[in-house]
């Protein structure tokens, strides 16, 4: 990558994205004087009272520093090793977490095909057998990511249709929220309407993607799924000592708007980029735009000129589909640059 990359927004992830400057300036706030460690202070109290008022009053959120961990201690505090996990097979958990689901969880991980990033009953339906036989992993949890990973939404009757199943199954509902405010964004809904409403039981919800600077949440749907999870995320290596300092930007993030504005905003640059390319036959959408992420193909040529100046990832080399994220601190005036440069490059070629 070189320096005119570096220095250029790209496309690249919304975790290349700075903080927001409400966010930095939520942690020089608690910058001064000494707090309680491990989450005995003020701050993280105050944070997880605000996840209640957006969650539902009977949710417990946990902080932790990231999206991997908030994924993996959250599977871990509702399986046993000898479980089994069924998630898409473009799940993060699957294909982006190094294994730690199943090293930290020791479940066996079965993946369905999910051309668009979803998974459903008749998908999953020949997986979900051999309860109580010894010999065979025992399903236990469905784990869908909202957004998903490439940039679809499940409907709020697939996540009821998914819970309904899994819970006539003996079996929970995780969701990986790496991007949920983007997903709250699109529905125009509240986070509880679109998660414990529809009877998902535990999440992961993202802070990073959505201009903190650090720092995630799991999210119980009550107290009963939390039992052991002091010692499971000590154990996990993620009980932050200084606490504060993650729990301060979700207060900044979560207390006002800024967790909407921020999405809403990605979103809409998504919109945007979308509707401008598709307006060129070179390139083809492959996925819905129904978040923050755009998926197409276009010629490798244009790939190489635009990657020249802006970084983004090839998704399938194959195919030659690449992957358009937006984040809060995209502009305007950065897609209809990064549009002209794509027209100039199919017309040049
Ligand atoms: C769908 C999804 N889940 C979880 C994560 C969290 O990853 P990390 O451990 O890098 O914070 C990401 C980040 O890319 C993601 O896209």
């Amino acid at each position: 990558m070189n320096t005119a990359i570096e220095k250029n927004r790209g496309f690249a992830s919304d975790n290349y994205a700075g903080a927001h400057s409400e966010i930095i300036e939520a942690i020089q706030n608690v910058n001064h004087a000494h707090d309680g460690a491990y989450g005995n202070d003020q701050n993280t109290q105050s944070a997880k009272e605000l996840f209640k008022h957006h969650f539902g009053a009977n949710t417990e959120a946990y902080f932790v520093y990231n999206g991997t961990a908030a994924n993996v201690l959250g599977l871990q505090s509702i399986t046993n090793s000898f479980d089994s996990i069924i998630c898409a097979e473009t799940a993060h958990i699957n294909v982006d977490e190094c294994g730690a689901p199943e090293r930290f969880t020791g479940c066996k991980l079965i993946t369905v095909h999910s051309p668009n990033g979803k998974i459903t009953i008749d998908t999953i339906k020949p997986h979900i057998y051999g309860f109580g036989d010894p010999h065979h992993s025992q399903p236990r949890v469905i784990s869908i990511t909202q957004p998903t990973e490439l940039g679809t939404l499940y409907t709020e009757d697939e996540i009821k249709t998914l819970s309904n199943y899994a819970h006539e199954n003996n079996m929970y509902l995780h969701l990986d929220g790496a991007r949920l405010s983007n997903a709250a964004a699109s529905f125009n809904k509240n986070f509880k309407e679109i998660t414990f409403d529809l009877g998902v039981d535990v999440l992961s919800f993202g802070g990073t993607k959505n201009g903190l600077m650090f720092g995630e949440a799991i999210v119980f749907r009550d107290k009963s799924l939390t039992t052991n999870f002091d010692y499971i995320r000590k154990q996990g290596m993620q009980l932050a000592s200084k606490m504060r300092f993650i729990s301060a930007q979700f207060e900044a993030l979560l207390s006002n708007d800024l967790w909407i504005k921020n999405a809403r905003h990605a979103n809409k640059m998504a919109r945007i980029l979308s509707e401008e390319v598709s307006k060129m036959e070179e390139v083809k959408i492959t996925q819905n735009v129904e978040a923050n992420g755009v998926f197409a193909i276009i010629p490798e040529h244009s790939i190489l000129d635009l990657q020249d100046k802006y970084s983004f990832y090839v998704w399938d080399e194959q195919s030659l589909e690449v992957r358009w994220m937006c984040s809060f601190d995209t502009t305007e005036e950065d897609v209809r640059n990064f549009v002209s440069l794509l027209k100039k490059s199919l017309k040049d070629n």
